[in-house]
């Protein structure tokens, strides 16, 4: 007889375990002896890795882009395996988890709010609506609205300009306006009102807040999946300061932070992430105000039963946290074993107890340190030559082959590859991994 674990164990459906946290869900699945299955679309499918392939108890092959079809397709899949918890890897699915775990009557998200956690138009109106501290923000359909947004000071400058449903920065820019130049370096220095840097726009080309409109509208698609895309573009006033990002898991409404992560970021125009420590540095005073914020910003779109992935900005001299954005998904950059090589704390363990609707385990085992950083190239092009050396406390990996294509430095699509470095202290392992990094070879021509 099996009790709670091994193959007998309850089963999970992730609607899509094929991003960056799939690996963690894989290993969590393992841990808690909870069969795990997909639902994806029978080409995703295909590609998946054979580590990942083999891990999954079933498959529930469907079209995740026709949503009538798909829960249909999933509630069956649920009943007949007796599917105990819904999860999700991409964010663009935790409205589709959302509804799901309603139908079937599982732990889940709520449904009617359950959007806001996937379009930023949706969630600054849920954070206004709930007083998170946000970015003030505007729609714009297009140029012209943008310009007028802009000319009338209400978001003041610089301006963010993003799509309204998009991740890993992409169409992300900073620009200052209405008829300035993009950013070039000194971005996190600026005040709230202050500029980013200026440079001429070019004289033959849409200025710098059409062409970030146009940059943030570009896409109508997401792949692998096809899903459509809001293609409307949205303005935020900038916040200065340091960045962090904080999840929360949340069971039967129940918040319960998680450790705050220190992010840092490209300056200027493009604001990719460069790397990832924990713990933050943070005094404990404000590691709370900062898990309290984005406890209420994960509340403020309906998470309940799953996980949010927040980020947040502190402006220089203030304790106040603004939230940049929430997602209802686990975070993405290996930020699972960041978070668990300081902390002990599995997130992926915790989200797929807080789905089961049990207590998550969430207490820290450990006070060590641990710190990504990720390797950049100084422009796009096709990846020549690529090498990370070994360092004790390290581990790396390569993203591209040579011959890969290297996408300009516009947004996370462009990294070249990761180092891992764990420590005793924050300052440490930072140092540790920035110093791999600076000894790596990338060559693209
Ligand atoms: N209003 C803002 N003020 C200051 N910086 C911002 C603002 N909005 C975005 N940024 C910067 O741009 C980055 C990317 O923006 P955002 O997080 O909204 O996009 P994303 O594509 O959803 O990101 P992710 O890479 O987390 O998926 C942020 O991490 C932050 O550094
Ligand atoms: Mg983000």
């Amino acid at each position: 007889m099996t009790i709670g674990t091994g193959p007998r164990g309850p089963g999970v459906l992730v609607i899509e375990p094929m991003g960056n946290a799939g690996r963690f869900l894989v290993e969590a699945a393992d841990r808690l002896g909870l069969r795990l299955y997909a639902a994806t679309h029978k080409e995703v499918h295909d590609a998946y890795p054979d580590r990942l392939r083999s891990a999954l108890a079933g498959v529930c092959a469907t079209d995740l882009t026709d949503t009538p079809r798909a829960l249909a397709d999933m509630e069956a899949f649920c009943r007949s395996r007796a599917v105990a918890g819904v999860a999700v890897c991409f964010e663009l699915f935790t409205p589709l988890a959302a509804v799901l775990a309603e139908r079937v009557g599982l732990p889940g998200n709520d449904p009617l709010l359950a959007r806001a956690a996937r379009n930023k138009i949706l969630m600054g109106e849920a954070f206004s609506a709930a007083g998170v501290p946000a970015p003030r923000w505007a729609v714009a359909r297009d140029a012209a609205e943008a310009r007028r947004v802009a000319e009338s000071g209400g978001l003041g400058r610089p301006l963010v300009v993003k799509p309204a449903e998009q991740g890993g920065s992409w169409g992300v820019s900073v620009v200052d306006a209405p008829d300035g130049a993009a950013g070039r370096g000194g971005g996190s220095g600026a005040g709230r009102g202050g500029g980013v840097g200026c440079g001429p726009g070019r004289p033959d080309g849409p200025g710098p807040l059409a062409a970030a409109v146009a940059a943030a509208q570009r896409f109508t698609h997401a792949q692998p999946h096809g899903l459509e895309l809001d293609t409307t573009a949205l303005l935020q006033e900038y916040v200065p300061g340091a960045e962090y990002s904080c999840d929360t898991v949340v069971a039967g409404g129940v918040a319960y932070p998680l450790p705050v992560v220190r992010k840092d970021t490209t300056r200027g125009r493009y604001r990719i992430e460069t790397g990832h420590t924990c713990p933050s540095g943070l005094d404990p005073e404000l590691v709370r105000t900062v898990q309290h914020t984005a406890a209420r910003a994960a509340l403020a779109v309906g998470v309940r039963n799953g996980i949010a992935h927040t980020e947040l900005k502190i402006p220089p001299g203030t304790r106040t946290p603004y939230v940049i954005e929430t997602g209802a998904r686990l975070p993405g950059d290996n930020l699972c074993e960041v978070v668990e090589a300081a902390t002990g704390v599995s997130e992926a363990v915790a989200y797929l107890q807080a789905v089961l609707g049990r207590v998550p385990d969430t207490v820290a085992t450990a006070s060590a340190a641990a710190s990504i950083r990720f390797l950049l190239p100084e422009h796009g092009g096709v990846l020549r030559h690529a090498s990370i050396p070994e360092a004790p406390g390290t581990h790396s990996e390569l993203h591209l082959r040579p011959g890969d294509p290297v996408p300009e430095p516009a947004d996370s699509a462009c990294r070249i590859g990761h180092v891992l470095a764990r420590a005793a202290t924050a300052h440490l392992a930072r140092a540790l991994a920035a110093g791999v990094v600076a000894r790596s070879r990338v060559e693209v021509g």
